[in-house]
């Protein structure tokens, strides 16, 4: 249908005071990302040949944190009312086409919803988004003459008793022909209770001139909500999250409870992947089939491997896991980790910054850091690498086979030698020779006859 180009405003000048907070409103992150970053991808989901961005209060905070070379940014020093805040933009759009306005902090707009408008524009109509809802306190109210057309949007500050009881209200979406908003928004005057120049008014102006206005309703009841204060930020993040939570439902992942997992970032999931209660994912996650994830871990910028198990309470950043794997419980994978197919990290087991190769195995209480473990490696219970000297960081490398024992230090840098075996309790400060057992040997001694010390009384 819609031939015409495309063009988005996106107002986001508000200082959201209600937030109390130094964040600019529409840096605020929902789902792990600043809000106005959904509201460009709702944009950018239409293809527009322009996508400006109106900022004020805090511009160049929002400015620098958000890298988007594709819009361009309108600046509104005073916040003189949302019409006005289209006027700053018009500049920066070409004269033709259909204008689509949308806010920053109304976040979660379905594409169906925006293409409905962007179509009834382009068929040369003025294109509002309404709603009616149970409570319209606050919104503009949308006022029809006794044949039922719209004939105009009325601010509630501005509305008469019988105009606040209409239940029909403006979401603030609009989309009309370019030339047609230009015109209208040249006629906005500030003359209302806030002394501001109401986008809401082109309505009026579009009807003096029998233009014709077209409604379209939200596919939702919820899609619309605008965040102004923590607690709609908070109810629009829980909103947004079962959204993400059903569309992995739908895609196949068993999720022990839709309401209590959270993806901040991009979750992909293989076939039969279930994940218990509680789990944070972050950043970029990608779990393999038939992955098990337990209750209460979190994931950052992480790869799992197929058939997978991560076990309850285990923390991962930044790290690939292989396929067949067993982490945790109570695992922590930091950064520049990647473990290979079937290895097993157990409780209190720290790996930073290492590889671990094919069913190599470190069970309980030890700390990897910086190392380069081979294949089918045991690392036993309070086994560490010793890699930092206080200025620098050396690497550790253990080779195919090792058997390392419990309690050992490995003094970086060193390397155990394939096939080596390394004894319980030894601190090893050079390179172990492959083959061979290796100890430091400490001497067990009995005292006969001696005698614990008695408390004083
Ligand atoms: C606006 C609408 C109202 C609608 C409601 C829906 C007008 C006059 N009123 O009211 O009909 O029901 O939204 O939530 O349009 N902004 C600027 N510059 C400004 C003023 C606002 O960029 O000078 C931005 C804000 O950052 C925000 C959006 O415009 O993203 C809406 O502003 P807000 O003050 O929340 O409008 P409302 O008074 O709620
Ligand atoms: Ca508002």
């Amino acid at each position: 249908m819609a031939t015409q180009s495309l063009q988005v405003v996106i107002l986001a000048a508000g200082q959201g005071k209600r937030m109390h907070s130094r964040l600019p409103k529409v840096l605020h992150p929902l789902g792990g990302r600043p809000m106005l970053l959904h509201v460009l991808d709702s944009a950018r989901r239409l293809a527009p040949t322009r996508l400006a961005v109106v900022i004020g209060h805090g511009g160049e905070a929002v400015t620098s944190h958000l890298e988007a070379p594709d819009v361009a940014w309108a600046m509104q020093d005073r916040q003189l009312g949302t019409g006005h805040a289209v006027m700053q933009a018009m500049p920066m759009l070409e004269p033709k086409g259909v204008v689509l306005v949308l806010y920053g902090d109304v976040p979660r707009i379905a594409t169906g919803t925006l293409r409905s408008l962007v179509d009834a524009a382009a068929e040369n109509q003025l294109a509002l988004l309404t709603q009616e809802v149970e409570d319209a306190k606050g919104y503009g109210r949308i006022v029809r003459d006794a044949s039922g057309r719209v004939a105009r949007i009325v601010e509630e500050r501005d509305a008469s008793e019988a105009e606040r009881a209409i239940r029909e209200v403006n979401t603030g979406v609009v989309a009309a022909p370019f030339a047609k908003l230009e015109a209208w928004l040249a006629g906005l005057t500030n003359d209302n209770v806030q002394g501001e120049y109401y986008l809401t008014d082109i309505v009026a102006a579009a009807v003096a001139e029998s233009y014709p206005v077209a409604v379209r309703r939200p596919q939702s009841p919820t899609e619309c909500l605008g965040v102004n204060s923590k607690r709609e930020l908070a109810r629009i993040e829980r909103l947004l999250q079962m959204d993400r939570a059903q569309a992995l439902l739908d895609a196949g992942v068993t999720l022990a409870d839709p309401a209590r997992v959270d993806v901040r970032g991009e979750l992909a999931c293989g076939r039969d992947v279930s994940i218990d209660v509680n789990c944070i994912f972050e950043g970029k996650v990608a779990l393999g089939d038939g992955v098990k994830i337990g209750a209460n871990c979190i994931l950052r910028d992480v790869t799992v491997g197929e058939g997978t198990e991560i076990r309850p309470f285990s923390l991962l950043e930044e790290a690939s896991v292989g396929a067949n794997a067993r982490i945790g419980p109570y695992a922590r994978i930091r950064p520049g980790t990647q473990l290979a197919d079937e290895v097993h990290i157990g409780n209190f087991v720290e790996v930073k910054a290492s590889a671990i190769g094919r069913a190599s195995k470190a069970n309980h209480l030890a700390y990897v850091g910086d190392a380069t473990v081979g294949k089918g490696v045991n690392i036993g219970a309070g086994t560490i690498t010793c890699n930092y000297d206080g200025a620098n960081k050396h690497r550790t490398v253990i080779e195919d086979d090792v058997q390392i024992g419990s309690d050992v230090q490995l003094v970086a840098p060193v390397t155990i030698g394939r096939g080596a075996t390394i004894g319980a309790g030894a601190t090893i400060t050079k390179d172990a020779p492959p083959g061979e057992l290796t100890v430091t040997e400490k001497k067990q001694v009995t005292r006969p006859g001696w005698k614990r010390p008695q408390k004083s009384k």
